[in-house]
């Protein structure tokens, strides 16, 4: 397929990638959390497309991308709890669970009577939702399973090829995906953490989280969301979670060769290291957030090339929108925690 690569946004181009999507295509655009693949959510062959592109399951339902909290009312049920957050949270980093209507296509939502939806805060991605005139249907631009793209560089090397338009226009600020939440009663269930963290949506509303967040799904229990049960963001070598002290941590690594290694700017010793990257200082969930799957990506590629044969990256601080980043950390590292002290 030809890819058309858009790398300066400006309204020519964009109107032009907005085309695209009505017409049925394929585009990927930069958002504030990660890149997103775009299609039309109302045009069933066009979800399908993502699906293939992406080599994604076919029950994993995509989030539908609107220019305004307002147009949600045309493609779901809405209630009062919904504007309430999205006055508080939108446009931004938070996705809301309700009921679909029937306009948008089950290829969208996986067969599920429920469809997702979310505001993004990008001007390039609200220019392009408002060129395109249609709902725009988008998962994170990675092929399934690899790490989500939040640079550029990244996420053209995951879709070229493969998608009809890449507008490739700076690195994503959080770097983490939108906080997804499914609207219960008078409340919120937490399903996937992002940048609007707990302590944030219980200034709006009562907060559950959700029981399979930071554990592995059994084959018994049914995820409350689809996508939770997948292999996802790992690397093609085993990785690590390792809980220490400094000490304990530098000592066990020592004596391993030919690894990656994943820690913070006061690690001196560790940086030191070939393949050794800095998330930021400890305390930094934010920079943690940001940097950190392009790191993964980074070390996808040292680990194709043969260069290393397994990750080991230093536990980060739970706390905040780190719980986001401890939740992508530890499904990368397939929930393999060694402790060390
Ligand atoms: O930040 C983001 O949300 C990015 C950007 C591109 O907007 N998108 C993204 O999409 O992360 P994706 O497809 O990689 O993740 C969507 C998640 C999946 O875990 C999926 O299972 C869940 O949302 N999801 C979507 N619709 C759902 C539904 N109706 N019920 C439960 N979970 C749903
Ligand atoms: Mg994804």
């Amino acid at each position: 397929m030809q890819t058309l690569l858009i790398t300066e946004p400006d309204s020519e181009g964009i109107s032009r990638a907005g085309e695209i999507l009505r017409a049925g295509g394929l585009v990927v655009f930069p958002t504030e959390t990660v890149y997103g693949l775009g299609a039309s959510a109302i045009d069933e062959g066009a979800a399908a497309k993502i699906f293939a592109a992406k080599g994604r399951p076919a029950d994993n339902p995509l989030i539908v991308h609107l220019a305004e909290p307002a147009d949600a009312e045309r493609y779901a049920v809405v209630c009062p709890l919904f504007f309430k957050l999205a006055e508080r949270f939108m446009p931004g980093p938070l996705t809301v669970i309700l009921p679909r209507r029937e306009v948008i296509p089950v290829t969208v939502t996986a067969g599920l009577d429920t469809v997702a939806l979310r505001v993004p805060s990008h001007p390039v991605a609200h220019a392009l939702i408002v060129a395109a005139g249609v709902p725009v249907a988008a998962p994170s631009a990675n092929i399934s399973g690899r790490p989500s793209p939040t640079t550029p560089r990244h996420a053209i090397e995951n879709m070229y090829g493969r998608a009809d338009c890449i507008i490739a226009a700076g690195d994503c600020d959080y770097g983490v995906e939108s906080t997804v939440v499914k609207i219960e009663g008078e409340g919120v269930v937490l399903l996937r953490p992002g940048a609007v963290t707990p302590e944030m949506l219980a200034e709006v509303c009562p907060v559950k989280l959700s029981e399979t967040l930071n554990r592995p799904v059994g084959e018994s229990v049914a995820p409350e969301s689809p996508g939770m049960k997948y292999r996802h963001y790992a690397p093609d070598v085993p990785m690590y979670i390792l809980d220490g002290s400094d000490e304990t941590v530098y000592e066990f690594l020592r004596d391993k060769d030919d690894c990656a290694v994943i820690c913070f700017d006061g690690d001196r010793e560790l940086l030191a290291r070939e393949h050794a990257f800095s998330l930021g200082d400890r305390a930094d969930s934010a920079s943690h957030a940001h940097r950190l799957f392009a790191i993964l990506n980074d070390i996808n590629a040292q680990a194709h090339d043969g260069k290393i044969k397994a990750v080991y990256a230093r536990m980060t601080p739970a706390g905040g929108v780190g719980l986001a980043v401890f939740n992508r950390l530890i499904k990368a590292a397939g929930y393999n925690v060694i402790k060390l002290d």
